[in-house]
């Protein structure tokens, strides 16, 4: 097979990793992939413009490339699935209309709603005076949605009525995230530990894979603004096996039973955002393809090809004797810029990048470099996920930190704590 890759952050080098392991595939052409990917076997990073899908569909045919798989969401939601299919190409994604689960959450909140699936209570609000009073009657603790994408920046937890009314304004008012912000969702607090559940999908079957979980703050216990992630472990043991039976049952199959009724049939990678609390779950939102770090832990645990899960989502032969995984834990520590998620320098050069991925079951992951005068050098607030295997969290954290000492760049910022609430029970 011969592959087309979209994407070029650490979702998709972990993505090109794991591709690039099938005997199956021969070539991986990556759009625009990063000097991470480019030395993975197999892989070629090609320089295109994103936001021209025809062009890349032009592309995908004059390679006579046999699947296409996307990463971004931005990408998903503008319709290149759509585009593909037209065209007869297989492409690993759904298509402009299911994608609206993560394009709007008003959407994925209704759907929910009308499809009995877990979630919190909400209010779709669409003028800003609606809202306020909404707040004011409401109360605190409430959540606020930009209805929209905002590169996962749209989202205030509100601890008070006043920061509410602050994130309403500020999104409709002063449209801090442009058109994503003309609706909002109101949505009630939820308590509890928070998971990822991410599954495979040919709009037909769908096959969770092994839980895990993120770590959004960007300083060590959870403390500090939110981030892109900064770090994630999988199999989370939030999850026991009853709650994942749970929301493999309440919410995955109904979910896709949802959309296949509404005639938006979904295929592709769904990503559950999950609220545990006791044997409750319930879904926070759901993604319309891999989580970024989850995919960096989840994809090194798969013990089945890749590529071939992915063709048979894409073309509606998914079965579930094609997904297995490994017995082990991953750990995934995020390198970031100093400054990160504020204002943060770009340029800098990295040294021990070798000597951490020579380590036995470490792959370092890069999600913002660059290459500068035959150097690799920072691009990004988040510059590499560094990703370790054990046989349990506690060998892949410390094989992970092990790896992480040997990588240096000026002002470099990671967490001391990923895993911590795995290992703390
Ligand atoms: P989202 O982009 O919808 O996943 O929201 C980002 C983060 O905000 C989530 O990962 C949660 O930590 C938090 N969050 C979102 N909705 C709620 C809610 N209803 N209750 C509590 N926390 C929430
Ligand atoms: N890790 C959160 C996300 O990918 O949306």
């Amino acid at each position: 097979m011969k592959l087309l890759l979209i994407g070029g952050g650490g979702r998709e080098h972990a993505l090109a990793w794991k591709l690039s392991q099938s005997s199956h595939v021969e070539e991986i052409l990556v759009v625009p992939g990063n000097p991470g990917i480019a030395r993975v076997p197999k892989c070629k990073c090609v320089d295109l413009a994103l936001d021209d899908l025809n062009k890349m569909a032009d592309y995908a045919e004059e390679n006579s490339i046999d699947l296409t798989v996307v990463g971004p969401e931005a990408t998903l939601v503008a319709g290149i699935a759509d585009i593909f299919r037209s065209r007869g190409l297989p492409i690993f994604g759904p298509n402009k209309a299911a994608a609206e689960i993560e394009g709007s959450k008003a959407f994925s909140k209704r759907l929910m709603k009308k499809y009995n699936i877990p979630t919190a209570d909400f209010q779709v609000c669409t003028d800003l005076e609606t809202a306020k009073s909404f707040i004011a009657e409401h109360g605190a603790p409430i959540v606020v949605k930009a209805d929209g994408l905002a590169a996962g920046k749209g989202v205030v937890v509100a601890m008070t009525v006043k920061e509410a009314l602050d994130a309403v304004t500020e999104m409709m008012a002063d449209h801090k995230f442009g058109a994503a912000g003309a609706s909002v969702v109101l949505e009630e607090f939820m308590d509890g530990e928070e998971a990822s559940l991410l599954a495979f999908t040919d709009g037909k079957i769908v096959i969770p894979m092994v839980a895990s979980q993120d770590h959004k703050r960007v300083n060590d216990g959870d403390e500090g603004p939110n981030t892109g992630g900064m770090g994630a472990y999988a199999p989370a043991p939030v999850m026991t096996e009853a709650l994942r039976v749970k929301a493999v049952e309440t919410i995955l199959k109904p979910v896709i039973a949802a959309l296949n009724k509404e005639g938006r049939s979904y295929s592709g990678c769904l990503y559950a955002g999950l609220m545990i609390k006791g044997d409750e779950v319930k879904v926070v939102e759901f993604n319309c393809r891999f989580g970024d770090p989850e995919t960096q832990v989840v994809l090194p645990l798969l013990d089945s090809d890749l590529a071939d899960i992915m063709l048979a989502c894409a073309t509606g032969t998914l079965d579930v004797s094609m997904v297995r995984w490994k017995q082990q834990a991953a750990v995934c520590v995020i390198l970031a810029s100093g400054g990160y998620p504020g204002p943060y320098p770009k340029g800098l050069p990295i040294t021990g990048l070798d000597e951490a991925d020579k380590m036995d079951d470490v792959i370092v992951f890069h999600a913002g470099t660059r290459m500068q005068d035959g150097r690799i050098v920072t691009n990004g607030g988040r510059v590499l996920g560094v990703t370790a295997l054990g046989g349990n969290i506690r060998a892949a954290k410390d094989k992970a930190y092990a790896a992480v000492d040997k990588i240096r760049f000026e002002g470099e910022h990671h967490r001391s704590d990923i895993a911590w609430r795995a290992l703390k029970r």
